[in-house]
């Protein structure tokens, strides 16, 4: 397969190619303008892009949010067609302990590039947590010797696995997980692009399984559309392999109702269907959060339940019977106390 890469088919007369790239990829965006959502940072980095004089950064955030994107369009923005000489990108699949930053990084730093007036070489640290300590603490130094021609820019998932010493020279950068309505904008987008034929629940249901990580929600959406070729709540939680909310919604308004019988069953519809204690206690929390049904109190109450059930399932006992019990607690919150008495 891989020998075809890239070739068109022999007897082929369109222009498609034979393969097709992920979307996550095709779409990853190339210019700061592209990136949605964290607006004011990322304006920040638009002002950056236009004076030229990028301070030393680390961008840090859960993944799929556009950490990588943004460095590298930042740094394409600043060198232009320079930027093949005048960065050095290393992520976590290069090796990078301290031999690397002594001679890779310092000889980088030490080589003159010419490049345009006022621009900076730019070394890219990707995923940059999973640097060893000792190879970071090598690297204090040679960011301030170096700092006249060379820039350092950090993305990381963990700023605090970042040592001090380094986040006291950068500007720290936080990406929020993306909103709903960014989410939205992006699938929509694409699915135009793409002519992706979808409902309005489809697109509810990305962005429900992604929560608020972009390269999810797009990944989802390419699953859904070459498996099913529509994409529907239904085909969508088929291809995530979440429990369906819809199921998870039924179980829960039957505690409200304090019907352990009915709340049981959903339960154990679910069991059989496969899934593990973890998927159905996330689930169950997630529903829970956005259940308009359930008076505020009553939620709190819920959600408290429910992350000591997620704790003592994490703690090792994910059985059918820790779930049941979540759901009676759930239930006795609704029933009157006088029931109880005997
Ligand atoms: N804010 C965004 N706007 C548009 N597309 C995005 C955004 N964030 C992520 N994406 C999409 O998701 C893909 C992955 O994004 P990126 O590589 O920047 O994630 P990351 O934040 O570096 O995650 P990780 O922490 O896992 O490295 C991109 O190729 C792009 O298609
Ligand atoms: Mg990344």
């Amino acid at each position: 397969m891989s020998a075809d890469k890239g070739k068109a088919p022999a007897n082929s007369s369109t222009t498609a190619l034979p393969y097709e790239l992920p979307w996550v990829e095709k779409y990853r965006p190339k210019i700061l303008d592209d990136i949605v959502g964290n607006g004011e940072t990322i304006e920040r980095l638009k002002v950056i892009a236009k004076d030229g004089n990028c301070p030393h950064i680390i961008i840090s955030g859960m993944p799929g949010i556009g950490k990588t994107t943004s460095v590298h369009c930042l740094a394409h923005q600043l060198l232009g067609d320079a930027y093949k000489e005048g960065v050095l990108e290393l992520n976590a699949s290069d090796e990078r302990g301290i031999d690397v930053v002594r001679n890779k990084i310092k000889t980088f730093a030490q080589k003159k590039v010419t490049l345009p007036p006022g621009r900076h070489k730019i070394v890219i640290l990707d995923e940059a947590d999973s640097m060893t300590p000792g190879a970071q603490q090598s690297l204090r130094r040679i960011m301030e010797l170096y700092a006249n021609t060379t820039r350092f820019a950090y993305a990381c998932n963990m700023s605090n696995k970042i040592i001090e010493p380094i986040q006291s020279r950068c500007a720290i950068l936080r990406y929020a997980k993306l909103k709903d309505a960014e989410l939205l904008k992006r699938l929509l987008e694409i699915c135009e692009m793409e002519d992706v034929k979808y409902n309005d629940d489809g697109l509810t249901a990305l962005i429900f399984t992604a929560e608020g990580d972009m390269r999810q929600a797009i990944n989802n959406l390419q699953s859904t559309h070459s498996g099913f070729g529509f994409v529907s709540a239904d085909n969508v939680f088929k291809v995530c392999d979440q429990p369906h909310p819809v199921t998870v919604q039924a179980m829960i308004s039957a505690c409200i109702k304090g019907d352990i019988d009915q709340s049981m069953e959903k339960l154990n519809e679910l069991w059989n269907q496969g899934y593990s204690a973890v998927d159905i206690v996330v689930t169950v929390f997630r529903v829970v959060k956005t259940f308009d049904e359930i008076p505020e109190y009553t939620k709190l109450e819920y959600i408290k339940e429910i992350g000591f059930t997620h704790m003592r399932i994490l703690e090792g006992v994910g059985t059918l019977i820790q779930l049941g019990g979540l759901m009676a607690r759930l239930c006795k919150m609704n029933l009157k106390p006088e029931l109880f008495k005997i």
